[in-house]
Parts: structure tokens; C-alpha cells; sequence
């Protein structure tokens, strides 16, 4: 009885033991995977290089301005489903951005809390002029947050000109 009990113990440190070699070692190890093996490293290295990938805040605007320009033309030719679908990825790719940069999130939180959901209730409504008009004050919204972050020299202005290759 007592020698039975003392070898689970045994076993249950022994397990202890290994499964934390194992958890250090695999962490530790370098690997290189993709193709040809670009991404390589600790996980911690690998892991690093796919957020960098991912890119910062700038390569969030991008993104949302490409998207507030199609907004734009969506609601001037009253396309209300492809001016949803535009929003619904501005919010996305804010969301995605704010996660990967937290220290923007104070500044966004008018834009997040009323800028968006106020052109939600917009294109909700299809209504062109009433849109057009609320476009303003989103633009606003886009460039009070620059101006809190100091980057009041990318001022934003409504598109002149269509550049989507989308046929509306
Ligand atoms: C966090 C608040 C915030 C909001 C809201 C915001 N921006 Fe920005 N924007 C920034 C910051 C910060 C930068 C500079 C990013 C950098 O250089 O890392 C920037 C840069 C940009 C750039 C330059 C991107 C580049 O690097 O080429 C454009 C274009 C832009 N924003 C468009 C917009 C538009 C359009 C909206 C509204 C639909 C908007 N932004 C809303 C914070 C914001």
C-alpha cells in the first residue's frame, strides 16, 4: 500500500518535471516556417514579426480612408447596402487598429461613440441629402481625432473625386 502510494507520487513529480523541460524547451526553440522559411525564431521572435506585419495605426487609415471614400460615392449614388458593407469595415478596421495601438483609443472614443453610429443611423435611413449633409460632421469626426494627436496636418476633406474602381 505505502509503496503504491509512494510511486504515483513519484510519477506525478516525474510528469511535473518533464512537462515543464518541455514547455521551456519548445518555447526556446528556433524555428523558420512559410515560404522559405521567412517567419523564423523563438515563438516570442516569430510572434513579433507577425505584429509588425500587421503594421500600426497608419496602416489603419489607409485602410479607413480608402473606405470613407467609398462610403462617400456609395451614399451620393445611393447605394445604401455598399455604403453598409464600407462602414461595417471602418468599424472593423478601427477596432483592429485601437487593439494593436491602445494608446489612441482615448482620443477615437467621440468618433467610436458618435461619429459612427450617428452615420450608422444615416445610411440606415437612405436618405441622400440627410446623408450628405451628416457627411460633414463625420469628416469632423476624422479630424478632431488628428488634432488630438497631433497630427492636425493631415486635415480631411470630402473626396473631389471618384478613384474606386467599384462601379456604383
Ligand atoms: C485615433 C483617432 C483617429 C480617427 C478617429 C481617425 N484618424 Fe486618421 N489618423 C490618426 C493618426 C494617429 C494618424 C497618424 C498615424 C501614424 O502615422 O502612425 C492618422 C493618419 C491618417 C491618414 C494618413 C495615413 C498615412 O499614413 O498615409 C489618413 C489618410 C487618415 N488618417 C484618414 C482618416 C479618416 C478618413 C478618418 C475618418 C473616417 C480618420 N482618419 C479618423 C488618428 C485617427
Amino acid at each position: 500500500m505505502f509503496q503504491k502510494f509512494n510511486s504515483s507520487i513519484l510519477m506525478a513529480f516525474m510528469t511535473l518535471f518533464f512537462s515543464c523541460e518541455v514547455s521551456e524547451k519548445s518555447s526556446e526553440e528556433s524555428k523558420s516556417v512559410g515560404p522559405d522559411g521567412w517567419l523564423s525564431g523563438t515563438t516570442e521572435e516569430r510572434l513579433d514579426e507577425v505584429a509588425h506585419q500587421l503594421g500600426g495605426f497608419s496602416r489603419t487609415m489607409v485602410e479607413v480612408s480608402y473606405r470613407y471614400s467609398e462610403l462617400y460615392w456609395a451614399g451620393q449614388d445611393e447605394n445604401w447596402r455598399y455604403a453598409e458593407h464600407q462602414l461595417e469595415h471602418i468599424i472593423e478596421a478601427m477596432e483592429d487598429g485601437l487593439k494593436r495601438r491602445p494608446v489612441r483609443a482615448a482620443s477615437a472614443e467621440d468618433f467610436m461613440q458618435e461619429s459612427i453610429p450617428a452615420m450608422e443611423a444615416l445610411v440606415e435611413k437612405e436618405d441622400k441629402e440627410a446623408f450628405l449633409d451628416g457627411f460633414k460632421s463625420f469628416t469632423t469626426g476624422c479630424n478632431a481625432c488628428h488634432a488630438k494627436e497631433g497630427e492636425s496636418y493631415i486635415l480631411i476633406q470630402e473626396p473631389q473625386q471618384r478613384t474606386s474602381p467599384v462601379r456604383f
